[in-house]
């Protein structure tokens, strides 16, 4: 196994909280990035590892986090081809809304680490740069969903559109918003990589065309780097 990683992504069926150790305002990662990334399996082997290094830690997604949330995916996926951009855009932030106040901002007062599978810019890469929604109306209605939530770190797995895809129909049967066009996927992709150079204090990108456990290092050294500074700040006088 490529440097040391142990490869124990938590498997969908389990309980997704472990208790553990709590930091004192809780840490917020997001992963983001287009089709065939990996980001599933990639953030649940970190909340694996998170939690075998003894810390508390929520993993949860978007769409779907909460049992309202399940059904809001339910209908996203029934209507994806028929939805008007902005009913699309308000069923993802209704979904987001009910996850953050319920799930999100709790775990995160109470000192967990919560790990989020795509957040607020999967709504700017999809529907902002996808299918062409002005970025400044969702970046405000993001705000608002969210009571202005920010993720500490956003770890964007980045790959080609072609590759991603065409992993992503190895794995899995492709849904509805996977089948939209290669142009759709491709702008989102340029969408994220935008997005990452304009924070690049919160956003680090992995390269998820490498193998699982490069990707899963690479991912392990970004979070350790800032949990690691963390801790000091809390701990030094
Ligand atoms: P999902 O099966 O969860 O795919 P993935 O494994 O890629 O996360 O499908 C979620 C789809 O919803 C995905 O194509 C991205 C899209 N999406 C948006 O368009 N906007 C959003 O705000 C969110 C959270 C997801």
């Amino acid at each position: 196994m490529a440097g040391g990683v142990s490869w124990e992504p938590w498997p969908a069926g389990r309980l997704l909280v472990a208790e553990g150790r709590r930091l004192p305002r809780g840490f917020f990662i997001t992963f983001e990035g287009p089709e065939g990334g990996g980001k599933s399996i990639q953030s649940r082997s970190l909340a694996a590892f998170l939690e075998s290094q003894d810390f508390a830690v929520l993993w949860t997604r978007e769409p779907g986090g909460t049992d309202l949330g399940r059904e809001v995916r339910r209908l996203l996926f029934d209507f994806s081809s028929v939805l008007d951009p902005w009913a699309e855009v308000f069923l993802f932030l209704a979904d987001r809304a009910q996850h953050v106040a319920t799930k999100i901002r709790p775990a995160l007062e109470q000192g967990f680490i919560v790990i989020c599978d795509r957040f607020t810019d999967s709504t700017l890469a999809y529907q902002g740069y996808g299918r062409g929604l002005p970025l400044e109306r969702l970046q405000a209605l993001n705000a608002l969903a969210t009571g202005h939530l920010k993720p500490d770190l956003t770890l964007l797995l980045d790959v080609d559109v072609e590759t991603g895809l065409r992993r992503r129909r190895s794995t899995e049967e492709l849904n509805n918003f996977d089948r939209r066009s290669l142009e759709f996927h491709r702008r989102v992709r340029q969408g994220y990589l935008h997005l990452a150079t304009q924070e690049p204090e919160r956003w680090v990108l992995c390269r998820a065309d490498a193998s699982v456990d490069e990707v899963q290092q690479c991912i392990r050294e970004a979070v350790m780097h800032r949990l690691q500074s963390l801790l000091q700040s809390a701990t030094s006088p």
